[in-house]
């Protein structure tokens, strides 16, 4: 699908939507492949919308309870990260039905092709597709509509989420080209930084996850500092020291990844990392590693008990972000529903 007007996305304003699934405890992955750059994007001043999207989570079993416990602390890790809701749009997804909506529509415009494609879903489904739900084959679709029904231009994720951001360009291409309308833009990942794909402690060749069933793969937003310390200093690594230049850290993937957390953390590049540590130990190297993720975690997991010792103030929040969400939203459907044939009556 390539198709696609070279100017089509300057019709559009410059607007970013991204999603985190409340599924469990946000970990370090998702702070630096995700919060910690959709806080920079709203301080950069353009318009960002951020959704905690429930919908997507029970694709996958969810318990009632832990879903919304989940979904409120994710809320309060945004906020106290630095989401200001008064300059970001910030709401989960079920709150606004035009996500359900839209999703069934470009469930009409993708093709079977391109959503057995997607790898994610043969990694998740692996061997067991016919036991998977629908919801999960189906949720790039998803997705996209989360995406197009704000005609987001711009969708700042993780390196993981990059084909699902691709297959949403895809998607605006046919539906555009089907209805002979420029009416979605093409939305571009932004996948930017050192960390765009955070590993696992326990093994360098799979990302961190909150899904992984060892919580020692991972760091958890809420982990204290003698956890964190801890967690770091049992991480797989070689018994070599950091090498001197960073092409000596070619095939040593779980000293790259802790490097590039480092780096992420600091702000600064994994070349100045190895500037500092090269020659070093990761006897030296991971204590100083976990100081650092101490002093950067540790202020926002306080914010988050402190905001989840009122869980009405989270929900007030997600309900006023809901209804700016839903003002954006509505219109697009109703256009989308309209270029598409329906009866608009009412
Ligand atoms: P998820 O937890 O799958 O809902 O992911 C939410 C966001 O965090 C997406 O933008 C992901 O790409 C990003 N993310 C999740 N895990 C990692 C990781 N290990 N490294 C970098 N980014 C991640
Ligand atoms: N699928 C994404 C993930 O699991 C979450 C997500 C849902 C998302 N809708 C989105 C990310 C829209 C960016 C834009 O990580």
């Amino acid at each position: 699908m390539t198709d696609q007007p070279a100017d089509l996305n300057a019709k559009f304003q410059k607007r970013i939507f991204s999603g985190i699934q409340p599924s469990g405890n946000l970990t370090l992955g998702n702070y630096l492949g995700a919060l910690k750059r959709f806080v920079q994007k709203q301080d950069e001043g353009i318009e960002t919308i951020y959704c905690l999207v429930d919908l997507h989570a029970i694709t996958v079993w969810q318990d009632p309870e832990a879903l919304r416990r989940q979904t409120r602390e994710a809320a309060a890790a945004f906020i106290a990260a630095g989401i200001d809701p008064a300059r970001s749009i910030l709401f989960n997804q079920s709150q606004v039905s035009a996500h359900a909506e839209m999703g069934w529509l470009l469930n009409c415009v993708a093709r079977m092709g391109w959503m057995n494609r997607m790898t994610q879903w043969k990694d998740k489904a692996g061997k067991n597709a016919e036991k998977q739900s629908l919801g999960l084959f189906a949720y790039p679709t998803l997705m996209a509509a989360d995406i197009l029904l704000y005609h987001a231009t711009m969708v700042p994720v993780g390196e993981d989420q990059k084909q699902h951001v691709e297959l949403t360009r895809d998607i605006a291409a046919k539906f555009n080209h089907d209805y002979k309308v420029d009416f979605f833009p093409s939305p571009a990942p932004l996948i930017e930084g050192a960390a765009t794909r955070v590993m696992s402690l326990r093994d360098g060749s799979k990302k961190m996850s909150k899904s992984d069933p060892s919580d020692a793969s991972r760091i958890n937003m809420t982990d204290d500092a003698d956890t964190i310390a801890k967690k770091f200093r049992k991480a797989v690594t070689d018994p070599e020291p950091l090498p001197e230049t960073l092409e000596g850290l070619e095939g040593r993937a779980e000293a790259r990844n802790l490097v590039n957390v480092y780096a992420a953390l600091a702000d600064i590049s994994p070349e100045q990392v190895i500037a500092e540590f090269g020659g070093k130990g990761f006897g030296t190297f991971k204590p100083a590693l976990a100081d650092l993720a101490v002093s950067k975690l540790e202020p926002i997991s306080t914010e988050m008990s402190r905001l989840m010792a009122d869980p009405a103030e989270i929900d007030r929040i997600l309900g006023v972000g809901a209804e700016k969400a839903d003002a954006i939203a509505q219109p697009i459907l109703a256009k989308t529903l309209d270029i598409m044939g329906m009866i608009r009556s009412r």
